[in-house]
C-alpha cells in the first residue's frame, strides 16, 4: 500500500511535462498579480521558500534571484524540469513535511497547490512550522481548500497518474492559521471547474 506522499510523487512525475501545458493559461492569468502582492510584502534579499515549486515556472523564474530564493518538490522529476528552466536556483527534492529549518529563517514561504496534497493530519503540525521558520512580520502565500476534501483520481490530466489531495474547509484553515499566530491580509476565492480553491496572503505576527 502506497502512502499518500508516494502517489502524489509517483504521480507528478509522470504527469510533469503535461502539466505545464494543462496549466499554462490559467496561471499565466493568475500568478503575476499574486506575486506582484508577495513582493510588496517582502522587501527583495530576503530568504524565500517556495513549498512544491514544480518546474520553476513561474514562481522561482519570477522570485530568483531578487530573493535568497529555495525551492522544493517531491517529484525528483519537476526538480529536473526547475534546474533546466530556472539555472542556477537551487532547488531541492523533499517531502514538504520533513523539513527543518532555524525558527525566523525566512522572509517569505509560497506554497501554491501543494498544500492541500499532504494529509490532513500532517498539515496542521506543517503550519506550527511554518510559522516558527518565519521572521515576524513575514508572509506566507498559500493556496488552500475551499470546502473539505479528500480523496484520490485516476488518469489525471495524463493516463496512468494517480494524483492525491486532501483538504479542510476554508474557515477551517482561518482557525488553524489564526492558532499558529497568522493574520490575514488576502482572501480570495479561486473559481476552478464546479469547485475552487482559497488562496490566502498571511502575516506572522509575533505571538502563536
Ligand atoms: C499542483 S502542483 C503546483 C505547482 C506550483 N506550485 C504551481 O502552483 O504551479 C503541486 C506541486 O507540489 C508538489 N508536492 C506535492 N506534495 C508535496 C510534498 N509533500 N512535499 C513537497 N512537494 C510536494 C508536487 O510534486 C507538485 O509539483
Amino acid at each position: 500500500m502506497k502512502t499518500p506522499q508516494e502517489t502524489v510523487r509517483e504521480g507528478y512525475d509522470k504527469l510533469a511535462a503535461a502539466y505545464r501545458e494543462h496549466y499554462a493559461a490559467s496561471h499565466e492569468a493568475q500568478y503575476g498579480g499574486w506575486l506582484d502582492d508577495f513582493e510588496r510584502a517582502v522587501p527583495p534579499g530576503r530568504r524565500v521558500l517556495e513549498l512544491g515549486c514544480a518546474d520553476g515556472i513561474p514562481v522561482a523564474r519570477r522570485l530568483n534571484p531578487a530573493y535568497d530564493y529555495l525551492g522544493v518538490d517531491i517529484s525528483p522529476v519537476q526538480i529536473a524540469a526547475a534546474g533546466r528552466n530556472v539555472p542556477g536556483a537551487p532547488f531541492r527534492v523533499a517531502d514538504m513535511t520533513a523539513l527543518a529549518f532555524p525558527d525566523g529563517h525566512f522572509g517569505g514561504i509560497v506554497a501554491l497547490y501543494s498544500l492541500i496534497h499532504v494529509p490532513i493530519a500532517q498539515q496542521v503540525p506543517l503550519i506550527g512550522k511554518l510559522a516558527r521558520w518565519l521572521q515576524p512580520g513575514g508572509t506566507l502565500l498559500v493556496t488552500v481548500g475551499h470546502t473539505a476534501w479528500t480523496g484520490t483520481e485516476d488518469d489525471w490530466i495524463v493516463p496512468g497518474a494517480t494524483m492525491y489531495w486532501s483538504h479542510a474547509d476554508a474557515a477551517t484553515y482561518l482557525t488553524w492559521f489564526a492558532e499558529a499566530g497568522f493574520s490575514v491580509q488576502r482572501n480570495t476565492f479561486v473559481p476552478e471547474g464546479n469547485g475552487g480553491h482559497t488562496l490566502l496572503r498571511l502575516r506572522k505576527e509575533t505571538g502563536g
